[in-house]
């Protein structure tokens, strides 16, 4: 058979396969408001909406409970409690028991769900909801990690690393130091808040759709809240309005109230709590307390660190345990420690339990690693890139390339990265012309820091490494494609597709990815980890290839032509000396009955985690990057402005350059907002009174640096064997805003001529750094006061 073919157009490359800068696919309709989020599903006539009763203590027994004025309101179908729950009253992702859907006997934290109210309306159900008549025995609450006193309770077990005999390390050196630090929360505020919506099917069947990283898990709480095997529960994501691990467990009670009341009132049933409810109500990124002490000698090197990371966990371990160890395991961040000693205490609180995100406690044990890097630079009198230099891990095999939990840092790029930067900020000049204008400047004065980010890649229980994926191709050559990830707005689905696409040597818009369905891809892990694209994107690709090759089978069969001369071209299959367009070779492929479907998997090598031993290899690899920022503080009120902020990040092999840097910027205001305006207040009644943007300030458009350089570094390949040799990019750069909290606290420091570390808390929020000041100010006047005494006598 004969089929050259020379009208078809050879193209050099697909449209929009890997490393090319392609936008979101739904970037379009975010911006033009047509894309679907769950709330925008057409309703089924009849659904019902519900809405939770929350408590109004924080701690105490239920005496008893009157829901007859809820019931009895207008528009009300129904009420649900503990009674109501068919199976397991519990929705913890440890499998602990220690979360109820609604608590039967206590209450442990201010604004606990404590039961459901199901009405026609949305507004009749909110109202309704405040009609409960509850008498409770109240306790007093553990509200603060402090108020637990001498014998706190933990909420699971903490975790220590430890390596060589850090006490007499630190005994034996030069200089000692030691301190402590508070590192706020944050509430994760997503646009679109959380929300679910369960249409029954026929027998005990039950799909929800669910604004969920974690369809699995949400599948196995509604299949156990029903009493129903997995099967009967289908779980449905299209996309989510940001999520930021906001939604890693805390989206579970929203899914398995509307299932219950599905189930119960056998109609379609949608949960959408309002904003102020969402953030009483949901779990938070943790706030620490963090005590360090350091030896360290001349040159600022440290010979030997403690740390302890004290975590605000809430009232039940949901990932409190995974978290704390994550702080752990970053607490050296960039630097070699000889010898190491970290703790971690996960303690119980009435307050709502704390949850994933974004860097999943690595951001807090970081901030204490450079917060222990700033102490020994101002103790020195030094610059803190000197200092920071000066403990950086070394080459491997340079005796100064283990981590605290024993893994050798093989990938360190961390020299290449600084140096880079600090030439393309300009670090030193500016630094020097700073420190020169804060002489003369008497209300407003500058500060600059560069500081670098380590950030280990994969979930630290290995069994979550691992992804599934399912692809079709049809007749007409285009392709459908899942996988267990889920969208919520990082460009996973756009990332998988380019590989999928580049697979099959398709232009990419012949690819479409549907919602994530437990249905399609089964046993799934959360998309968090910033793993998305590692482990979907490797095992989408093993299913592209399985029918890449079953094509490659079939054409060298029926066109008669060894393996080795076929060849996948864009748009076109080169087989022998013919040339044959995809879709026709595909739809030779069916006819010939040729599987056109298939499954893959994917599980990440090489990896293992010993946590009793606190000993193994829990990361698959590093991701590297730095950020140098200038800001402006006015020591009257303690406003600030972050001037210039200069950006080199490792994104590996960058799989979309466009969507990296679109992480890159967004994870570095957020990780700034964290850092610097977004405070958590709860008053001592446990109420947490920050749960608007009236009282919570997220960073404005007008807060990002006013100029603002970022960088790939485009260099870097992954030197491990992930997709398309890429780094993952999800949450690394949350932590280079920690640039601009030090240079906040170097512009505070110039107040007492940088012979102080300001030792700021954070969030550093104008009434800290003007405190700061103040602070700084007082004990400079005393210093040359003592001075001028010495002089005198
Ligand atoms: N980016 C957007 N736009 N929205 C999000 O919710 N979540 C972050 C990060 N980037 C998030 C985001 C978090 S917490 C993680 S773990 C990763 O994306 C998850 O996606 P990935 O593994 O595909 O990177
Ligand atoms: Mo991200 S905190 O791992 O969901």
């Amino acid at each position: 058979m004969d089929k050259r073919n020379d009208d078809l157009p050879l193209k050099e490359a697909i449209e929009g396969g890997t490393h090319t800068p392609r936008q979101h696919d739904s970037a379009h309709k975010h911006v033009a408001g047509t894309a679907d989020y769950t709330d925008d599903m057409m309703e089924p006539i009849g659904t019902l909406h519900a809405c939770l009763g929350l408590s109004t203590i924080a701690c105490g027994r239920i005496l008893s409970v009157d829901l007859d004025p809820v019931r009895t309101a207008p528009g009300v179908v129904g009420v649900l409690t503990a009674d109501d729950v068919p199976g397991l009253n519990d929705v913890s992702p440890t499998g602990k028991g220690d979360e109820p859907i609604f608590p039967r006997d206590r209450v442990d934290f201010h604004g606990q769900p404590l039961f459901a109210v199901v009405a026609e309306t949305r507004g009749a159900a909110r109202k309704a909801a405040k009609l409960a008549k509850i008498d409770y025995a109240e306790e007093t609450p553990v509200i603060d990690v402090l108020d637990a006193g001498e014998d706190p309770r933990l909420v699971t077990d903490g975790m220590t690393l430890s390596r060589g005999d850090s006490e007499a390390a630190i005994e034996g050196a030069a200089n000692r130091l030691s301190g402590t630090m508070r590192i706020g929360g944050q509430d994760h505020f997503y646009l679109e808040g959380q929300i679910a919506f369960a249409i029954p099917g026929e027998d005990r069947d039950m799909t929800v759709w669910s604004s969920t990283q974690h369809p699995s898990e949400v599948q196995h709480m509604v299949a156990q809240a029903l009493d129903v095997p997995s099967n009967a529960v289908t779980i449905q994501v299209r996309r989510m309005g940001g999520a930021f691990g906001g939604k890693e467990t805390q989206g579970n009670l929203f899914a398995v109230v509307t299932a219950i009341a599905a189930r119960r009132f056998r109609r379609a049933v949608k949960i959408r709590p309002d904003r102020d409810d969402d953030m009483i109500a949901t779990g938070k990124r943790h706030d620490f307390l963090c005590d360090y002490e350091v030896g360290f000698d001349e040159t600022g090197r440290i010979e030997g660190v403690d740390f302890t990371y004290v975590a605000r966990c809430g009232y039940s371990a949901d990932l409190s345990g995974p978290v704390t160890d994550r702080a752990l395991f970053h607490c050296d961040n960039a630097y070699y420690y000889p010898a190491v000693t970290a703790v971690s205490a996960p303690l119980f609180t009435n307050t709502v339990s704390n949850t994933a995100f974004r860097g999943f406690g690595g951001p807090q044990g970081l901030v204490g690693g450079e917060r222990v890097i700033e102490e020994i630079a101002y103790a020195l009198g030094k610059d803190t890139l000197e200092v920071r230099r000066a403990n950086f891990y070394g080459e491997t095999g340079s005796g100064r390339d283990v981590t605290p939990y024993y893994q050798t840092v093989e990938d360190n790029i961390l020299d290449r990265i600084t140096d880079e930067l600090e030439a393309s900020s300009d670090y030193q000049a500016r630094r020097a012309e700073i420190v020169e204008f804060n002489r003369t400047s008497r209300v407003i004065k500058r500060g600059i820091a560069l500081t670098p980010v380590k950030f280990g890649i994969s979930f630290t229980a290995t069994h979550f490494n691992q992804a599934g994926a399912l692809v079709h191709v049809y007749t007409d050559g285009s392709v459908h494609l899942n996988h267990g990830g889920t969208e919520m707005g990082q460009g996973l689905n756009t990332k998988v597709a380019q590989v999928v696409a580049e697979t099959f040597q398709i232009d990419l818009d012949h690819v479409k990815i549907t919602a994530t369905t437990t249905g399609k891809v089964p046993n799934t892990s959360a998309t968090a980890a910033s793993s998305g694209a590692d482990l979907n994107g490797m095992a989408a690709q093993a299913a592209a290839e399985t029918i890449r090759q079953r094509l490659m089978d079939f054409a060298s069969d029926f066109y008669e032509v060894p393996e080795h001369q076929i060849e996948f071209l864009p748009n076109v299959v080169r087989i022998g000396n013919q040339r044959v367009a995809f879709a026709e070779l595909v739809q030779e492929a069916y006819v010939a009955r040729v599987q056109l479907s298939a499954t893959g998997f994917y599980k990440t090598p090489k990896i293992h985690w010993d946590r009793d031993a606190g000993k193994g290899r829990p990361f698959f690899y590093f991701a590297y990057g730095a950020s140098c920022s200038e800001v402006a503080i006015d020591t009257l009120t303690g406003e600030y402005h972050v001037e210039r902020t200069d950006i080199l990040h490792d994104c590996g092999h960058s799989l979309n350059p466009a969507l990296d840097r679109g992480q890159i910027e967004g994870g570095f205001v957020q990780g700034m907002g964290w850092l610097t305006t977004e405070e958590l207040w709860w008053d001592d009644k446990g109420r947490l009174r920050t749960h608007a943007p009236s009282t919570y300030k997220i960073p404005l458009a007008s807060d990002r640096p006013k100029i603002f350089n970022v960088t790939l570094a485009d260099w870097s390949k992954n030197r491990e064997a992930t997709v398309r040799r890429s780094k993952a990019v999800g949450e690394p750069p949350f932590m280079l805003a920690v640039s601009v909290f030090e240079a906040i606290s170097h512009a505070v420091a110039s107040v007492a001529d940088y012979r102080e570390c300001p030792r700021l808390d954070a969030p550093a929020t104008p009434e800290r750094v003007l405190m700061a000041v103040e602070r700084l100010k007082a004990s400079a006047r005393e210093t040359t006061e003592n001075e001028a005494s010495h002089v005198q006598s």
